[in-house]
């Protein structure tokens, strides 16, 4: 994948959180996903490539603009397939709560597992504990094993979960473990990157949330050298249709981050509201200041990119 593609991308993911970020703490969930999406897809259909939405808004009946299959970029140069999502964190933006972001993985074509819109179980990891997770053990074997890697006492680790009643369970396990534990609200993109930011404060993601989250998590961490494994959580036989649909068949496979997110990854996300590993979008007279990330699993390169745009010079997304 042609490396000049990352600064491409990652104007894509600040337009959408300069909008979306226009609408923080209005209430309106929707208006500000719509302003982001509209946003992202103008970005994406400016850039010279074929791309096509393998993890985005819904399916196509559900969603009009951004859904799975919908075809993006110019037309011509490098097929490429997208998992996005313009607004991850659509209530935390609505509320002007933490770590809303605007996010965007691409990888060449087939490399992403085609997700159905499901919850999935999630254990996310930074580099140090890479190998030392699996979801077939328990959260306690899993959080000695973790403990053990990055040589320290289970007590010293922090798992963050979102706070959910289906984890119920898991957060008394956690406890009685000794592990200190980081309840958010929403947001599980921003949680499992944030296990591999050093001084992120945040060893380990558990419990369940969005399938497509999950594939975009696991191209960030692909690049950031930590580690992912999911499993998707069928709750009936219409998830289990929609899932044959996407032409999967086994239903208890446990995904490596590999399997999720295969080959060459790029992954670009941009802050909407102030957050753990990037700040938020921040307006004054005329302009605003974006704080980005851009990163590719080829070099293993994490790039941080701030921002300044000035409205006049700008074009309207
Ligand atoms: P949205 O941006 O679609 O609102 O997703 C926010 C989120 O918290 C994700 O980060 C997470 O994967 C999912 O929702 C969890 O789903 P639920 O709110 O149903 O538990």
């Amino acid at each position: 994948m042609d490396r000049n593609f990352a600064l491409e991308f990652v104007r894509v993911t600040e337009a959408a959180a300069l909008e979306s970020a226009r609408l923080m703490g209005r209430g309106d969930e929707k208006a500000a996903d719509q302003a982001a999406v509209e946003a992202m897809r103008k970005m994406l259909n400016s850039i010279q490539f074929d791309g096509t939405v393998v993890i985005g808004e819904g399916e196509r009946d559900e969603a009009p603009m951004l859904f799975i299959g919908e075809k993006v970029g110019k037309g011509n140069g490098q097929i490429l397939d997208l998992a996005l999502d313009p607004l991850e964190g659509t209530t935390i933006c609505a509320r002007g709560g933490n770590n809303a972001l605007s996010v965007i993985a691409i990888a060449e074509e087939g490399k992403f597992l085609h997700a159905p819109d499901v919850y999935m179980n999630k254990i996310a990891v930074g580099p140090e504990a890479k190998g030392a997770i699996d979801l077939r053990a328990t959260p306690t074997e899993n959080l000695r094993n973790i403990a053990k890697a990055k040589k320290t006492s289970v007590e010293n680790l922090t798992v963050i979960i979102l706070d959910r009643p289906r984890h119920t369970d898991l957060i008394a396990e956690v406890r009685r473990t000794g592990a200190r534990i980081w309840l958010i609200g929403d947001g599980d993109v921003s949680a499992a990157i944030s296990t591999c930011k050093k001084d992120g404060g945040v060893d380990v993601l558990m419990g369940s949330g969005g399938a497509p989250e999950g594939v975009i998590a696991a191209a960030a961490l692909r690049c950031m050298g930590g580690d992912f494994q999911g499993q998707l959580i069928f709750r009936n036989e219409d998830e289990k249709s929609r899932a044959r649909k996407m032409g999967l068949t086994d239903f208890d496979r446990i995904y490596g981050i590999h399997d999720l997110a295969q080959g060459n990854v790029m992954f670009c996300a941009t802050g909407v509201t102030q957050g753990t590993y990037l700040n938020g979008v921040r307006f004054f007279t005329g302009g605003a200041m974006t704080h980005s990330v851009v990163m590719r699993s080829e070099s293993g390169t994490v790039r941080m990119i701030e921002a300044e745009h000035r409205f006049e010079t700008k074009p309207k997304y």
